[in-house]
């Protein structure tokens, strides 16, 4: 089959590391009988010193027409003014609206090898191994009202956090069909202590608990769970959460796992295309030094064979091999070694042959 996949580079290590997703990808098509089609456009702080816009509508459609979408990172210093009225991260909000991708996936696992680079007790990291749920398209991100006024001379402030029983329930669904996979338990975190969103969102999980009576549900005041994300991690199977917990919570998360650079993720909508990219941002302190660790950005690749171009077989064979350089001792500098980004890759490439 043919498969035509928009490259988003975007900014910092983005670049960085999309081209060596890129590498891998070529090498799986060469080993199937599929063909890849690859074509960039341009997101971010990029974007807006070529276009005045974070995101073209003309990149948008280029995406919307693609089988999947892969995506660096945005955002740096340079474009950090708050008062700034366009903005990299405008451009990443906008394409997962404009594809409709409301559940990120954001697996969480512990590999053996790289205990020693988290800086948690041996014990609290073996057998971590969770699935995050991270609602995308509602929340505090999208809510209206949003935005700046003057009131009786001061300046102010609002964002606004509304989720609608429909939105819940959505995500809420998928997070407990991935949890029947795997070890039959979601945690649905939220602040239902204080907000009234949160209060809705416990009642729809309970609501939709009651067609998955195989799976256990849990759920957590999102102050405990980060607390918890710590203390008992292995405790956790799937999360289902909001928007902005989800973000936080992740890269709580990846420091289980060593470094911030780990962690792939997935982002699906009903239809096609999904959106594939790694948790982490253009990370400006290292960016230009091609130290970026490639291993969030290649898992990404590979959760974008298996979910939107059906080549889960080619999907195992990135992840046996990412895994195998790690228990083989090859390490970038955030993971306490010394590789760079293409030494890394080409690490993993040889254990794909
Ligand atoms: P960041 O994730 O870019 O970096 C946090 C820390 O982790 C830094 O020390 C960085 O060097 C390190 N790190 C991140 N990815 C790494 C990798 N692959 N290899 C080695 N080390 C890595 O977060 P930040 O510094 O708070 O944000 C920088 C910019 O990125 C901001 O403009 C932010 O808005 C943006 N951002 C974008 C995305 C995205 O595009 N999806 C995600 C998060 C942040
Ligand atoms: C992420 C990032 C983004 C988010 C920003 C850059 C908009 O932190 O993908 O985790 O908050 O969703
Ligand atoms: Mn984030």
């Amino acid at each position: 089959m043919d498969f035509q996949i928009t490259l988003l580079p975007g900014d910092g290590i983005g670049p960085e590391v999309i081209e060596k997703s890129v590498q891998v990808l070529k090498t799986i098509e060469n080993k199937s009988d599929n063909q890849f089609h690859f074509s960039y456009e341009q997101i971010g702080g990029c974007s807006i010193d070529a276009n005045g816009s974070a995101l073209t509508k003309e990149a948008l459609a280029a995406c919307q027409k693609s089988d999947a979408v892969l995506l660096g990172a945005v955002g740096g210093p340079k474009w950090d003014n708050p008062d700034s009225k366009i903005r990299p991260e405008q451009g990443l909000l906008a394409l997962r609206k404009g594809l409709g991708v409301y559940a990120n996936l954001r697996p969480v696992k512990v590999h053996p090898a790289l205990i020693s680079a988290s800086p948690l007790k041996e014990e609290k990291l073996t057998g971590v191994d969770m699935l995050v749920v991270r609602e995308l398209t509602g929340g505090l991100y999208f809510g209206e009202p949003k935005g700046r006024s003057i009131i009786n001379g001061q300046e102010h402030a609002v964002d606004t956090l509304i989720y609608s029983e429909e939105e819940i329930r959505r995500i809420v669904k998928m997070s407990f069909e991935f949890a029947r996979n795997r070890k039959k338990k979601v945690t649905s975190v939220d602040k239902a202590n204080v907000l009234e969103s949160s209060r809705l969102w416990r009642k729809i999980a309970i609501e939709v608990s009651r067609d998955f009576p195989d799976v256990a549900l849990e759920h957590m005041l999102v102050d405990t769970a980060s607390m918890r994300l710590v203390t008992s991690p292995f405790s956790f199977d799937v999360i289902v959460t909001e928007n902005m917990f989800g973000d936080i919570l992740t890269d709580e998360a990846s420091v289980l796992t060593g470094s911030m650079g780990m962690l792939p993720s997935a982002s699906l909508g009903n239809g096609k295309p999904g959106l594939y990219e790694p948790i982490h941002g253009s990370a400006p302190d290292i960016a230009g030094k091609g130290i970026a660790n490639p291993v969030g950005m290649i898992l990404s690749a590979a959760l974008m064979l298996r979910y939107s171009l059906h080549m889960d077989r080619e999907a195992t064979m990135i992840e046996q091999a990412v895994d195998q350089s790690i228990t083989d001792g090859c390490r970038t500098l955030d993971m306490g070694g010394s590789l760079s980004t293409s030494a890394m890759t080409e690490e993993i490439l040889k254990r794909m042959q």
